[in-house]
């Protein structure tokens, strides 16, 4: 079970105002954004949720959409895109709509991923899910995002249907995925092109194919390459999340029987720092929980940087700057690192097992 408590990031610890830069839908130019007058709501660490397991369902299926309600992922997708046949789409949208008003999806961040631009369902998708649930759900996700321009259209046409419906301008949140050579390319514009952005997600299927990768394993090595094909991906990501102070989650693994591989690949991606990954079995949820959450002894060790720093900067501690937490010393600087930690650990539910006593005097 998991909380719905955010997850601080360093970099909004460390200022609440350096949160996302919203662009303005009606500027959406990249290089100068402005603040957003649709969705006065701001980002920032409240878009922050626990995300280590992001289950996918796909949407035209009644009895999977029955069954995610009872499991124990931190986020849902209900799908529109991938999963869902052509000929299912339409009919889909309805039984999606059904599922968030009436199904319990307490505990759990409620998701719908639409049809990306370059068809012609996105609009629907978005209107019908929206208009129909949009009092049950928390993010619209979009798939293979490829400028922030494919951002601001969303954000724009969320606003229509929040004010048009009476809903609060600007709750609903977006996710973006970024599953080709040009999503990547221009992957700091589209983390900072709406203040509704949450997450920008990795989709290695859909990319392995757009950058004709050597490789038709999902997540794997391709074969010739002595290195970690990954990591320029992973690490660009990263950098735009956290630039713009929102998460980065990792895609799937599509060999859903083979949890051991699945931990391989979700622990590259955790030990740089991404904040969940998709499971699509729930097989593979309890090993992403607990992949994306600190280890307990580096949670109580973060707590403890945290009691031990404000008692050395607060007067009854001398008002000092750094301090020895053992053979260790801490700073201002492993006070951002251990908010992080902290942070993921509390909003996994995690208790402490040892507690700070200030030295004698
Ligand atoms: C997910 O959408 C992927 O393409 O991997
Ligand atoms: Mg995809």
């Amino acid at each position: 079970m998991t909380t719905a408590a955010p997850v601080p990031s360093a970099s909004s610890a460390s200022s609440a105002s350096s949160s996302s830069s919203p662009a303005s839908p009606s500027s959406p130019s990249p290089s100068a954004p402005a603040p957003s007058p649709g969705t006065g709501a701001g980002a920032g660490a409240h878009r922050l949720r626990p995300r280590r397991s992001c289950l996918a369902v796909p949407g035209s299926n009644p009895r999977f959409l029955e069954k995610a309600q009872g499991l124990p992922a931190d986020q849902v997708f209900l799908d529109l895109e991938d999963a869902c046949a052509p000929l299912a789409k339409e009919g889909a949208r309805h039984t999606i709509v059904d599922a968030l008003n009436q199904g319990d999806w307490s505990g759990k961040t409620r998701v719908v991923r639409v049809n990306d631009w370059t068809t012609h369902w996105t609009y629907r998708d978005v209107v019908t899910v929206v208009e129909g649930a949009g009092a049950n759900l928390d993010c619209v996700m979009l798939p293979k995002v490829q400028s922030a321009e494919q951002v601001v259209a969303l954000d724009l046409l969320l606003t229509q249907i929040e004010k048009t419906m009476g809903f609060e301008v600007g709750r609903i949140g977006i996710e973006a995925q970024i599953e080709n050579a040009a999503g990547l390319v221009a992957v700091d514009a589209i983390a900072a092109a709406s203040p509704r952005l949450e997450t920008i997600v990795f989709g290695p299927a859909d990319f392995m194919a757009s950058i004709n990768m050597k490789s038709l394993v999902v997540g794997r090595q391709p074969p010739g390459y002595p290195a970690d094909a990954y990591h320029y991906i992973l690490m660009r990501i990263l950098m735009a999340a956290r630039t713009h102070d929102v998460q980065a989650i990792d895609g799937p693994f599509l060999q859903i029987r083979d949890v051991d591989a699945f931990r391989e690949v979700a622990g590259r991606s955790a030990a740089l720092g991404f904040d969940g990954k998709w499971v699509l079995h729930p097989g593979q949820i309890e090993a992403a929980n607990e992949i994306y959450s600190p280890a307990q002894e580096d949670y109580d060790h973060a707590e403890m940087i945290l009691d031990a720093y404000a008692w050395c900067t607060s007067e009854a501690g001398g008002a000092k700057g750094s301090a020895m937490l053992g053979d260790e010393m801490i700073d201002e600087a492993s006070r951002k690192m251990a908010l992080v930690v902290a942070g993921k650990g509390r909003a996994a539910g995690m208790t402490r097992t040892t507690s700070f006593t200030p030295p004698e005097a």
